[in-house]
């Protein structure tokens, strides 16, 4: 038995809703989180109490919201376990945090000829950004090649890397397959060649513990809306040697050093790369997302994630006429599915009479739904408030829907 790991209508106003008269199952924590009330509080607390800018102003209103802005950096460092929240910079979400190390590195130290290693499963945010670096400075792209399920194998990379490989970049957790990539197996391929590594961990953050010392990674990142925080807030984390050595790629207020009518020196880190007003109150209620999660503990997380998305595989795999994507195991966090004849758009609408939110449709992974040989799927995704309960209640939904449509 899989129970949900917090007491969801207490601590999630939105999962007492009904729709279309049930309870809501919500099973699309992939797309983006529900948030907590603590959260929630938090960032009415900023509004109500200490609304100023960050960093400008010498009043309390300012100092109250810089600290409270800067704490929440600190405990994000403490959390992935950065070597200082210097590494840590505010973006909007994982695809400002990869556009801006394609821009920031790429643009500076890549050459033509050079070559970028990434594989077919990533999100949209984790091929487009290097397609335009590509273009930009005359790169290749070199894709890794797949196993049948989905998975990657060490070896596959190392047929890939070459002393022409620059940038190496992966997913951390696949949002459609599940899958969970060999991180450090391949950032260790990366830096025998000099490359860096770079990883997408917006479906892994959330899930997992993080931390970037260990894995020994050069770039991580990832969206606060799918762990908890709010929309509209992210971060970039990286090597401080790298982001010193990257330029900046927004500029104006807060990220400069000095400046004359002809040209400008840049501010210490992070500043040089939160060019503008930050979202500083995202920045704040991922802070306590981030406590939220702690008080938990990321490992628990990891195994009911684990743990739910296995479970689906089993039962939704037993359905006939049902195909699910990637491994059997392991895997976290989603499901994607087909109904033998039934767009997933459709399935989606019959879920959701029965209160159930699920995904449909490509997913932003146009690349993996061509080596999957489909249009689109449908995705169950879990997180921490999903039992095992939910799993059945989509079964149920699933067979109805089969019914439905044989009609
Ligand atoms: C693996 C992966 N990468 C990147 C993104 C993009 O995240 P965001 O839209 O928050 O920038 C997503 C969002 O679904 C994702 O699942």
């Amino acid at each position: 038995m899989i129970t949900a790991l917090v007491d969801i209508t207490e601590d999630f106003p939105i999962l007492k809703r009904q729709i279309n008269g049930h309870r809501l199952t919500y099973l699309d924590s992939a797309a983006t989180s529900q948030k907590p009330q603590v959260v929630i509080d938090s960032i009415r607390r900023y509004y109500e109490i200490s609304n100023a800018n960050v960093l400008r102003s010498v009043h309390t209103l300012a100092e109250e919201a810089t600290v409270a802005m800067e704490e929440a950096r600190e405990k994000i460092a403490q959390f992935i376990n950065a070597s200082s929240p210097r590494e840590v910079i505010f973006t909007r979400g994982t695809t400002e945090s990869l556009n801006t190390i394609a821009r920031a590195w790429g643009d500076k130290f890549l050459e033509a000829g050079d070559e970028i290693v990434l594989s077919p499963m990533e999100h949209h945010s984790n091929i487009i950004p290097w397609q335009q670096l590509a273009k930009r400075v005359g790169a290749l792209l070199r894709y890794i090649d797949l196993n049948r399920d989905g998975t990657i194998s060490v070896d596959a990379v190392r047929h890939l890397i070459n002393d022409r490989t620059r940038i190496v970049t992966l997913s951390q957790v696949s949002n459609v397959l599940g899958t969970i990539n060999p991180i450090s197996q391949v950032a260790k391929l990366a830096h025998e060649v000099g490359a860096i590594m770079v990883v997408d961990g917006a479906q892994s953050v959330p899930h997992q513990p993080t931390d970037v010392q260990n894995s020994d990674i050069d770039f991580l990142a990832f969206s606060g809306h799918k762990m908890l925080g709010p929309t509209g807030i992210g971060v970039l984390w990286g090597k401080e040697a790298l982001l010193e050595a990257a330029d900046p790629v927004v500029f104006g207020g807060e990220m400069i050093a000095y400046v004359d009518r002809e040209d400008a020196t840049w501010a210490e880190l992070p500043a040089k790369f939160e060019g503008g007003t930050p979202h500083i109150a995202g920045a704040i209620g991922l802070g306590a997302a981030v406590d939220y999660l702690n008080s938990l503990g990321m490992s628990r997380i990891e195994e009911h994630s684990r743990g739910l998305a296995e479970e689906a595989y089993r039962k939704l795999a037993n359905i006939s006429g049902v195909t699910v994507y990637g491994p059997a195991y392991p895997r976290t966090s989603v499901v994607a599915f087909n109904i033998s004849g039934i767009h997933p758009h459709d399935v989606s609408q019959v879920l959701d009479a029965h209160g159930i939110a699920i995904r449909a449709g490509h997913h932003c992974a146009q690349p993996l739904m061509h080596w999957l040989d489909v249009g689109s799927t449908a995705r169950a995704s879990f997180y921490l408030y999903n039992s095992d309960r939910d799993i059945d209640v989509l079964v149920d939904a699933i067979e109805a829907t089969k019914r439905y449509f044989k009609r």
